[in-house]
């Protein structure tokens, strides 16, 4: 068998994952990556580790490398603006049975860190940084796929394109158009958060403070084990006209971004300020829309998305590193059974991590505006929730009220399919 050629379009969690998997799977491969950021994107806050994926990164062997580098987070606080607790819940401490804060609780950066060097160092895989595909075309004649790059690398002919591209995947865009409504496959979920690091001060301690109070604002800092401490900032509305400044902003970039955001956080209480103020000296402001992929299949031909190019369930769900994690793993699998017949071992990949997907993808009821209302009222009704959960250390019901955890996730359902190619 010859080799095949695979180009994977981003190197963020995804794309490295593949990569590695692709060179267990017993099959013959040159793996090109083209990442567009011109060196690796090492930045983002607290990621989870959860369910199957915790049996791939032990499968990977780094198990120990990743433990050795989560957060030190012990669990979290709900506080009110005063700063006094609301309600507390502890890390569980075991990794079959997580609450909010994971057992493998890492910061993205370090992770995508931690994949890279696994990946970059396989002499199957080629990195390529700031380059990214503009064109890419299935052809009937030699059943390949005819990929154009922006920035210089010569056209090339590809056995299997990946978009690994994140949540605006350009793949996708490229291969499955805009979808309804000329919609990108978006479902709105009605948030922006925005996620930076800030100096830490005396009252920050290991545990996640979480404050919210109306108008659908929030505000989290979280401990890391550099020293310094990571904020989130996050407006909720279902009305989404109240983000139609945001949405502009977004293409504007990062200062129009803080300038909205400085904006609706004014006189919300609590530490606000101060998170505002670290926000706009903070150097790795990183700000999304909450939202799902949302695509009938993510499959099409020779051409597979992966992780949240095809499927982002949203950081609320708490399991949009899992399905990445899990996807890249299955992607692999699948290949690795059938490398004769790439257009039948997407299809299986599809097939086989449609049901987890839907699981990941499934979020609590009223999710993220029930943990975040807009009224006096409604953060008096959710204050009472938050108490109610912690006197009877429910955490599974912790989860839910917090939004971080989809209900579905509370009990294993999937089966994660074993591969031969990586047996042994
Ligand atoms: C900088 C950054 C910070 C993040 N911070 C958080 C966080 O704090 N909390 C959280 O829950 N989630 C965060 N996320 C999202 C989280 O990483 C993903 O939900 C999850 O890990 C799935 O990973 P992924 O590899 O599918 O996507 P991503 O991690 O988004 O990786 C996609 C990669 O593709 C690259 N890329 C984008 N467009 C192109 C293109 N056209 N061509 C080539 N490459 C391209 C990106 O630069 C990135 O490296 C962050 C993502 C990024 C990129
Ligand atoms: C939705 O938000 C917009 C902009 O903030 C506002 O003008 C409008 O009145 C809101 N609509 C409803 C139904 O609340």
């Amino acid at each position: 068998m010859s080799n095949l050629h695979i180009l994977i379009s981003g190197g963020g969690i995804a794309g490295p994952c593949l990569a590695w998997w692709l060179t267990k799977a017993q099959v013959p491969a040159h793996i090109t990556i083209v990442e567009r950021s011109p060196t690796p994107r090492t930045t983002g806050q607290a990621v989870d580790i959860r369910d199957f994926a915790v049996d791939v990164i032990r499968g990977m062997g780094l198990e120990e490398t990743i433990r050795s580098k989560t957060t030190t987070e012990e669990g979290i606080e709900f506080v009110y603006a005063d700063g006094v607790r609301k309600a507390k819940f502890p890390a569980s401490g075991d990794a079959d049975a997580q609450s909010f804060t994971s057992e493998f609780e890492i910061l993205r950066g370090d992770l995508a860190k931690i994949f890279y060097e696994v990946a970059k160092d396989v002499k199957e895989v080629e990195y390529i940084f700031g380059e990214h595909i503009t064109e890419v075309q299935e052809e009937s004649s030699n059943g390949k796929v005819r990929v154009r790059f922006a920035n210089g690398r010569p056209e090339g002919q590809y056995d299997i394109v990946v978009g690994a591209d994140g949540m605006i995947s350009k793949t996708r865009q490229l291969v499955f158009g805009k979808g309804p409504d000329d919609g990108n496959y978006l479902k709105r979920l009605g948030q922006y958060v925005a996620f930076f690091t800030i100096p830490k001060m005396p009252s920050d301690t290991k545990f996640a403070q979480w404050y919210f109070t109306h108008g659908g604002r929030m505000g989290v800092t979280r401990p890391s084990q550099y020293g310094d401490t990571r904020a989130y900032l996050g407006v909720s509305d279902k009305n989404l006209s109240r983000f139609d400044g945001i949405a502009r902003a977004m293409k504007e970039g990062k200062e129009a971004q803080m300038a909205w955001l400085a904006e609706q956080m004014q006189g919300a209480g609590w530490q606000m300020e101060r998170l505002v103020e670290g926000m706009k000296s903070s150097e790795d402001f990183y700000m999304q829309e909450t939202a799902q992929v949302k695509i009938e299949s993510f499959v099409k031909g020779r051409v597979a998305l992966l992780g949240d190019a095809g499927y982002c369930p949203s950081p609320i769900s708490g399991v949009g590193t899992t399905s990445a994690i899990v996807g890249a793993y299955v992607l692999a699998g699948e290949i690795s059974n059938s490398p004769d017949n790439i257009p039948q071992a997407l299809v299986q990949y599809h097939n086989v991590l449609r049901p987890f997907v839907n699981q990941c993808q499934t979020l609590p009821p009223g999710a993220p505006h029930i943990a975040n209302p807009q009224t006096e009222l409604g953060v008096k009704i959710v204050d009472t929730m938050v108490g109610i959960a912690s006197s009877l250390l429910v955490k599974k019901i912790a989860s839910v009220v917090s939004g971080a955890l989809p209900r579905a996730f509370t009990s294993r359902k999937w089966e994660a399919p074993k591969y031969a190619a990586f047996e042994g």
